[in-house]
Formats: structure tokens, C-alpha cells, sequence
């Protein structure tokens, strides 16, 4: 099997399994006051510590949440919510186009059922916001009627990285809570939450060797959204829920592990990749890379094979034990082109067209060799096949 679809989840750490592991056969709900929860919540605080350590938050930032989706919407939802609820004119979110539909659909249910009045944020044809632009979008009023901005740290499908330290200094300079989903960026890159200035960022386990089901919220001191979970007031009575110290052990040790070799892995994976892209140019020389060619997450190459439908080359690279994905795996199965190709200015055919091919800690040369093989007689096959 040739894996490259890291973007949409990757393997679990060996030391991540094992942290899981050993808290999965035990007792204890965290919230317990007798010594079996005591022992689990010591579980959950030092991974807590390990967390915040890593991403420059500190303990008492980390929100645990079932995943990236969860965080995201407790992110957009609740610091809407909160900041409505001190001033009803503040309405306006400002969101990226290119966001993932775990915040593009939250900010889309707020102008929905809560009155939001949304502003998408444009992106340039590499897929990079420009904080010009933002800055205008803030306008004369100084955004004191912009309940949030949210603006994701690298894209999940084209890999573009943002400029979100400049984006969260100026929503800083207005009083405005500034959102980012480092959901993409933490496996990859380094991730320093008050080194960025962000207000809220976003993680999630499974893209970073850690198990599914479990993310994070990075909150800032004076960040409180309202709960979009009512229950046990676990988590600062920002999250209710049990805690599921297994997966928060497993996250914990994954998380320390990718951010010792944060730099490490982006050298390695930049230079795998740059030899992806450029086997794959040589094998289908029409081909078009996707994306910020600098600005770009080290395992992300994504490209357009026109006359192509992007189905048919995932079919005919799965059928050769090449596994990628035709952009985010959580809209795969919907027959849309994709709104970030759409918002980069790309036309339909090229939009559909697109395959990404996505590395990560397992990823090998012989990945690379094994696609650029394959790559050149697929795509003449799905060209003869053409477009439907
Ligand atoms: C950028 C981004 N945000 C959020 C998510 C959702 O995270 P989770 O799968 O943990 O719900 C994903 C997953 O694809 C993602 O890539």
C-alpha cells in the first residue's frame, strides 16, 4: 500500500498507541473525587501540561474537545455567542473562503439561525489571504461590530499557509477575537499559540499521530465562548462531557513527540515533496500544482490533471494500492468542485480535475517512486475516458 493521504488522517504514533492503551483497561472518571479519579485526572492535568508546553499555551488554555470539528464550532459559535451577548450590534464575522466545513459551515449556520452577517475573506490565486484586504474589510468603524474574525493557520486541501500572526496583531489592534484552525499546521509545522497571537486555535489528535475522536480548543485568558455543550461544567465549564482520558493520554504523548521533530520533519517532508511534485511534472508534464508554492505545508502536493475527472484517477490509483484523496476527504462523495479551488479563482474543469497527495511520518521515497510509476498510464486512461 502506498499511503498518501496523510491530510486526511494519519497512523498513530507507536508511543501514542501505547499511552492509549494503558489507560484503556482502567478505571476512573476524572471529575471523581475518591483516589481512582484522582489518578485518572493526574492522567488528563500532566497531559494537559505536556499540551501546552508543546504549543506555547499555557494549562489552564486547553480546552479538550472530541476533535477538530467540535473545537472548531465551540470556537466560531461560542465566542460569536459571547461577544453578541455584551454588544447586540456585534454581528459581523469576518471568515476565510477557504476555511474548512467544520468553520465555513458553523460561520454558515450563524448567518442562518443567529443573525451573522458574514464577510468571506478573499484569497489570492495561491490561496493566501491578504491582510490588506482584511484590514479594509474591518472598515472605518474600527470593527466594533465584528463579533469575530477566523482565518485557518494552512488549508487542508491546497496546503496554503497563512500569514496568522499578521492577521491576529491586526485583529488585536481593533479588540477583535481572532479564531485560527491549526488543525493541518500542528502536524507539520511549529504552532506557538501566544507566540502567534491568536485568541482561540484549533487542534485535533488524529492529524498528528494522535488517536480520532479527541482535539483541542486553545483558549486565551478573557476568551470565554459560550458553551455550545451544557452539562457536567467540565473543562472551565466551557466543555461539558466526560473526559476520555485514554484518547488525552494518547493526544498527549502524540503531541510531544511531533513537536520535538517540528522542524526536523518539515525539512525531510518539504524535500520528499518537492520530488513528488517534480515526478509526477515529469510523468504528466500538463499537470498544475495547486496552492502557494512557498507558503506551503510540507506534505502537501496538490495538482490538476486537465481533461481529468478527479474520481475516476483516485479510482485508478486505489486500484494500484495508491491511496490519496480528491481534495478533503470530509467532502469526498459530494459531486462539488471544491470551493477552495473555486475561491482561488480556478475554473470548474480544473477544480475537478485535482488529486491531493498528502505526507506524513510514515511517508518514504518508495511512496514517491511508486506514484510517479503509476501516475502517467492512469492519467491517459481517465483522459480517454474524459470528462462526464
Ligand atoms: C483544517 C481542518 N479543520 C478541521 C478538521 C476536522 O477535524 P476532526 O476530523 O478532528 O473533526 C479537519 C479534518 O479534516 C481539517 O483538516
Amino acid at each position: 500500500m502506498t499511503y498518501l493521504d496523510h491530510a486526511a488522517t494519519t497512523p498513530m504514533l507507536p508511543e501514542a498507541v501505547e499511552a492509549m492503551t494503558a489507560e484503556l483497561g482502567r478505571l476512573g472518571n476524572p471529575s471523581s473525587l475518591h483516589a481512582v479519579g484522582r489518578r485518572a485526572r493526574r492522567i488528563v492535568e500532566e497531559s494537559r501540561e505536556i499540551i501546552a508546553g508543546a504549543f506555547d499555551a499555557r494549562p489552564s488554555e486547553v480546552i479538550f474537545t472530541g476533535g477538530g470539528t467540535e473545537a472548531d464550532n465551540l470556537a466560531v459559535k461560542g465566542i460569536f455567542w459571547a461577544r453578541r451577548a455584551a454588544d447586540p450590534a456585534r454581528v459581523r464575522v469576518l471568515a476565510g473562503a477557504v476555511e474548512h466545513h467544520a468553520v465555513l459551515d458553523a460561520v454558515q449556520w450563524l448567518a442562518d439561525h443567529e443573525g451573522a452577517q458574514v464577510e468571506w475573506i478573499p484569497v489570492d490565486g495561491l490561496g493566501r489571504v491578504d491582510p490588506a484586504a482584511v484590514r479594509e474589510m474591518i472598515g472605518p468603524g474600527g470593527g466594533d461590530d465584528i463579533a469575530l474574525i477566523t482565518v485557518m493557520w494552512a488549508n487542508n486541501e491546497v496546503g496554503t499557509v497563512q500569514p496568522v500572526a499578521e492577521l491576529a496583531a491586526l485583529a488585536r489592534e481593533h479588540g477583535i477575537p481572532f479564531h485560527t484552525d491549526a488543525v493541518q499546521a500542528a502536524a507539520q509545522l511549529p504552532v506557538a499559540f501566544a507566540g502567534s497571537g491568536a485568541h482561540a486555535l484549533t487542534l485535533s489528535g488524529h492529524k498528528l499521530g494522535g488517536p480520532l475522536g479527541v482535539g483541542v480548543l486553545l483558549l486565551a485568558k478573557g476568551t470565554d465562548p459560550v458553551p455550545v455543550l451544557h452539562g457536567g461544567g467540565q473543562e472551565r465549564d466551557v466543555r461539558s462531557g466526560t473526559l476520555d482520558t485514554p484518547a488525552i493520554a494518547g493526544l498527549a504523548a502524540a503531541v510531544e513527540i511531533t513537536a520535538s521533530r517540528w522542524e526536523e520533519q518539515a525539512r525531510s517532508l518539504s524535500a520528499l515533496r518537492d520530488e513528488l511534485i517534480a515526478r509526477v511534472m515529469a510523468a504528466v508534464p500538463d499537470a498544475v500544482l495547486n496552492g502557494d508554492p512557498v507558503h506551503r505545508l510540507p506534505g502537501n502536493a496538490h495538482l490538476s490533471f486537465p481533461g481529468c475527472e478527479g474520481d475516476a484517477l483516485l479510482m485508478l490509483l486505489d486500484a494500484r494500492g495508491i491511496e490519496c484523496s480528491t481534495g478533503s476527504a470530509c467532502s469526498a462523495g459530494v459531486a462539488q468542485p471544491s470551493h477552495v479551488l473555486l475561491a482561488m479563482g480556478a475554473g470548474p474543469e480544473r477544480a475537478r480535475g485535482s488529486l491531493r497527495f498528502s505526507l506524513g511520518h510514515t511517508s518514504t521515497e518508495a511512496d514517491v517512486a511508486a506514484l510517479a510509476e503509476a501516475i502517467g498510464p492512469v492519467v491517459e486512461r481517465a483522459r480517454r475516458a474524459g470528462l462526464s
